[in-house]
């Protein structure tokens, strides 16, 4: 199995970055801790992160190309605004899990809506790093 871990806006800032919300992590000890797992659980993973919305589409469509069995994202402010995030997913149909660190659910209004999300397998939020490893479970058990 192989999968996608991807980052949004701002989280190469994790660490430095409102750690009262995410944590005092940075993004390469997150890396590693997803590497960690994926390597005992003998799991194929590469890493993407990018400020940049065009980029993260064109990432995604590469993932088709590269016969990536799922994707876990968390898409930054990006989850909040980018359709073009949703239909880059539902143009691949890889299966996708959505991960927030903080409990997105619990902040601001803008941050209730979700367009990716419609086009995702599952949304985990508000359980830190260790989100993304259960996210990666997910993608196992699909
Ligand atoms: C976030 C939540 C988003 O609302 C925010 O814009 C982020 C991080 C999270 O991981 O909790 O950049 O996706």
């Amino acid at each position: 199995m192989n999968i996608l871990v991807m980052n949004g806006p701002n989280l190469n800032m994790l660490g430095i970055r409102e750690p009262a919300l995410y944590g005092s992590g940075t993004y390469d000890a997150l890396c590693k801790k997803i590497q960690a797992y994926c390597d005992e659980k003998n799991i194929q993973v590469t890493f993407y992160q990018s400020n940049h919305e065009g980029d993260l589409v064109d990432r995604i469509q590469q993932a088709y190309f590269d016969k990536v069995d799922g994707i876990v994202i968390n898409p930054g402010a990006y989850t909040h605004t980018s359709i073009a995030l949703l239909d880059a997913v539902k143009s691949v149909s890889i299966p996708t899990v959505e991960v927030h660190i903080s409990k997105v659910e619990e902040r601001e209004a803008f941050r209730q809506v979700s367009y990716i999300r419609a086009a995702c397998v599952a949304t985990i939020t508000g359980k830190g790093f260790d989100g993304y490893l259960e996210a990666i479970d997910v993608l196992m058990e699909k």
